[in-house]
């Protein structure tokens, strides 16, 4: 991942690089070795049904369907909602704008426009007003709206109820529908305490992940009506991701709604921690007070530093970071990184910001 190889052999003591990197514990590995399995092709597995059921029935929805990305299931949900040639809209940020290859529009035909927020902070007029919706003969229908709650690129912002709300008002009458990318929207509820429904049933289709901070190795769960699951698992065939005996690791994301979810507050006041001491050392690499969740985005920059020089400089003392952008550095805090790796964390980041580069 380093560019220098001798960086690449210090031992990793605090790996924030990203929230998909945890390895199963020993616990779910044990649900995952015990759960009854069937053929999830022909809808026969147990272990998968009872998942779908439960993730639909937390987000206030008739039905579920397992993937084995968030990816998948984000593109299972805009394609239920726009034919090919429609557009849906997304601020600039948004991981379906910058993150999944331009799959929208290779697979299903969609154009997106979106809109600048800073943090992917959600304003309801930014998509209300960039919507067309007359269509016609001249200009592309807007036919989506998708939100991003946490949001990832932004810096793990959690997404105002009402603004959402408000939204939801004004493209129900017009035909507008919305999506929702809730990979991490456990971190959004743990952070706010608002009910998952409360968010879920303001959108027509949700997606979540168990494979970020709730820590399962895989999958993710697309909700909405019963007929548009029904229609996303002939999509889902036709993709390639139907499965078959893999109750195995459905298991694996009970386990984690079960055990993973209320812990993920440690990881935000850890994230906080060391944005409280990244502020201090650089002020204005980062606002400590915007930092929600279990996501830090450091501008890197206002110390002197690049980006990749920054994140070598940090994996030279074995802490791990991923550039985000050329000065923006994320950070992002899960099940396997305790006190100890954050207090390691805290030490290199603060350190690095208030030297600076190396003349
Ligand atoms: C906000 C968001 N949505 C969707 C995804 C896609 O998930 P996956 O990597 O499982 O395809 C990610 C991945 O990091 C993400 O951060």
């Amino acid at each position: 991942m380093a560019a220098n190889p001798s960086v690449a052999a210090v031992p990793v003591a605090a790996d924030l690089l990203s929230d998909t990197l945890t390895k199963p514990t020993p616990a779910m590995r044990e649900a995952m070795a015990v759960a009854p399995v069937g053929d999830d092709v022909f809808g026969e597995d147990p272990t998968v049904r009872e998942l779908e059921r439960r993730v639909a029935s937390l987000l206030g929805h008739e039905d579920g369907l397992f993937t084995p990305s968030g990816t998948m299931a984000n593109q299972l949900g805009l394609r239920l909602s726009v034919a090919p040639g429609e557009e849906l809209v997304c601020d600039a940020l948004a991981h379906v704008a910058r993150a999944e290859m331009g799959a929208a529009a290779v697979f299903s035909g969609i154009t997106s426009r979106t809109w600048s927020s800073p943090r992917g902070l959600l304003r309801a007029a930014d998509p209300l007003s960039l919507m067309v919706t007359g269509g016609g003969a001249y200009q592309v229908r807007t036919a989506l709206v998708v939100v991003e709650n946490t949001h990832n690129f932004g810096g793990g912002t959690v997404q105002p109820l009402e603004e959402i709300r408000a939204v939801r008002a004004g493209t129900r009458d017009v035909g507008v529908a919305m999506h929702l990318d809730g990979a991490r929207l456990w971190n959004a509820h743990v952070a706010t305490g608002v009910p998952f429904a409360d968010y879920g049933r303001e959108f027509d289709t949700v997606s979540v992940c168990l494979s970020k901070g709730l820590g399962a190795p895989v999958g993710s769960v697309l909700v909405g009506s019963a007929e548009a699951m029904g229609r996303a698992r002939l999509w889902r065939k036709r993709y390639g991701g139907g499965m078959r005996q893999v109750g195995i690791l459905a298991a694996a994301g009970l386990h984690a709604l079960d055990h993973h979810v209320e812990r993920l507050a440690e990881d935000h006041a850890r994230a906080r921690r060391l944005a409280v001491g990244a502020a201090a050392a650089a002020p204005g690499s980062v606002d400590p007070a915007t930092v929600e969740t279990n996501i830090v985005i450091l501008d890197v920059g206002v110390a002197g530093w690049s980006a990749p020089a920054f994140v070598d400089g940090a994996a030279a003392q074995g802490v791990r970071l991923y550039a985000v952008g050329p000065r923006a550095v994320r950070l992002v805090w899960h099940l396997d990184v305790d006190d100890a790796a954050t207090d390691v964390a805290v030490d290199v980041v603060t350190t690095l910001l208030r030297e600076g580069p190396a003349a």
